[in-house]
């Protein structure tokens, strides 16, 4: 396998440049509902982009869509230009790994890894030599004989995604690949994927609906909701500037307040306050100091203000619980009728 050291991807597509996958209008009604709805999206060559959503808003329905199990009811994929909505997924130029790695009990470590070759009928020297490039790219060359059972949950995941990568495809579609993982291997195992990923130039689907996850290895996150695309944008973009109300919500820790609560009763208009941007001020407004959880290095505090609970991120000394304190908030995103308005509303104290 090429070890092709690439240089970072574009964030998107550029205009007039084809890119690796493009997915467009995808719609697929499954059981009399519409369960992937419309759904846009360019990928450019070598980008990792994760879909990231609540549980049953249609990610995995999408990736079998992009790898050929399911057909579309509307609606095109095509990888590097060309159109494969019509190919079954043994003729797609893409390899999925599943959740539950799905590796043969009875077989050696290398013999699952030479599986899919031995299906397409490569010769057997070649398949010898792949089997053996691509062991060694995941760091399993010392387990090629090994059964499936006798090594580590971490290190079948990586013979599945070894079992992936020898097939060359164009495009590697990734399922919730790490969710059988304890906390700690997930985070070397997803550090591995990206570092491999990125070492092949790999234009990469990660599902996945842990958002820490999908924040911390991809290019760029798709965040879905019941089937169709919030909004896509870098993982600093997207906590930054959440473009709906629901992705406010989705991303990070926040505050959702009725307009009210900031003194302006505009109908429509909601506010969205990240922990870490209240603060507590003498000079700000009264509230009461409800509950404390330590988290180490800071605690989270929930403060009653005006009738209206305020969870905040304390640095340093935190306050006791029936404390009274001030509040004030340093930053705030307005959105009228669930849509981003401003992302940086100054709130005077
Ligand atoms: N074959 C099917 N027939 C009817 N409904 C289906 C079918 N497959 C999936 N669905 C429904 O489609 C919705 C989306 O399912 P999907 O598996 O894509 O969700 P998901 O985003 O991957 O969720 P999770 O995070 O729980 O894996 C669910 O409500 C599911 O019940
Ligand atoms: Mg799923």
């Amino acid at each position: 396998m090429a070890r092709t050291s690439t240089t970072p991807p574009a964030t998107a597509a550029e205009p007039g440049t084809t890119p690796g996958l493009r997915l467009a209008g995808l719609t697929k009604v499954l059981g009399g509902r519409t369960i992937v709805d419309d759904l846009t999206l360019d990928i450019a060559p070598g980008e990792m982009v994760s879909l990231l959503g609540p549980s049953g808003c249609g990610k995995t329905t999408t990736l079998r869509l992009i790898a050929g199990f399911l057909h579309p009811d509307a609606g095109r994929v095509e990888v590097d230009g060309a159109d494969i909505t019509d190919l079954g997924p043994e003729r797609r130029p893409s390899a999925m790994v599943f959740q539950n790695y799905a590796l043969w009990p009875h077989m050696t470590i290398s013999k699952n890894v030479a599986f899919p070759l031995k299906v397409a009928k490569v010769p057997r020297a070649e398949i010898a030599r792949r089997v053996a490039e691509v062991l060694e790219l995941v760091g399993l060359s010392h387990h090629a004989g090994s059964r499936p059972a006798h090594i580590s949950g971490g290190e079948q995941q990586r013979a599945a995604l070894a079992r992936a990568l020898v097939q060359r495809p164009k495009l590697l579609l990734l399922d919730e690949p790490l969710s059988n993982l304890d906390a700690k291997l997930r985070v070397r195992v997803r550090e591995e994927i990206r570092d491999i990923q990125q070492r092949l130039g790999i234009t990469t689907v990660l599902v996945t609906h842990d958002q820490e996850e999908a924040l911390s290895v991809s290019d760029r996150v798709a965040v879905m909701n019941e089937g169709r695309i919030e909004q896509v944008s870098t993982p600093a973009e997207l906590y930054r500037a959440p473009a709906t109300s629901f992705v406010a919500g989705f991303i990070g820790s926040s505050n959702t307040l009725a307009a009210l609560d900031l003194g302006e009763g505009e109908p429509g208009v909601t506010w969205v306050v990240r922990p870490e941007d209240v603060r507590i001020d003498p000079s700000g407004m009264p509230g009461v100091v409800r509950r404390v959880l330590p988290h180490g290095h800071y605690a989270e505090v929930s403060i009653t203000v005006r009738d209206t609970d305020l969870r905040a991120f304390v640095t340093g000394a935190a306050p006791e619980p029936g404390e009274e304190v001030g509040v004030r908030i340093v930053r705030a995103l307005r959105y009228r009728d669930g849509r981003l308005e401003d992302a940086h509303v100054e709130v005077p104290a």
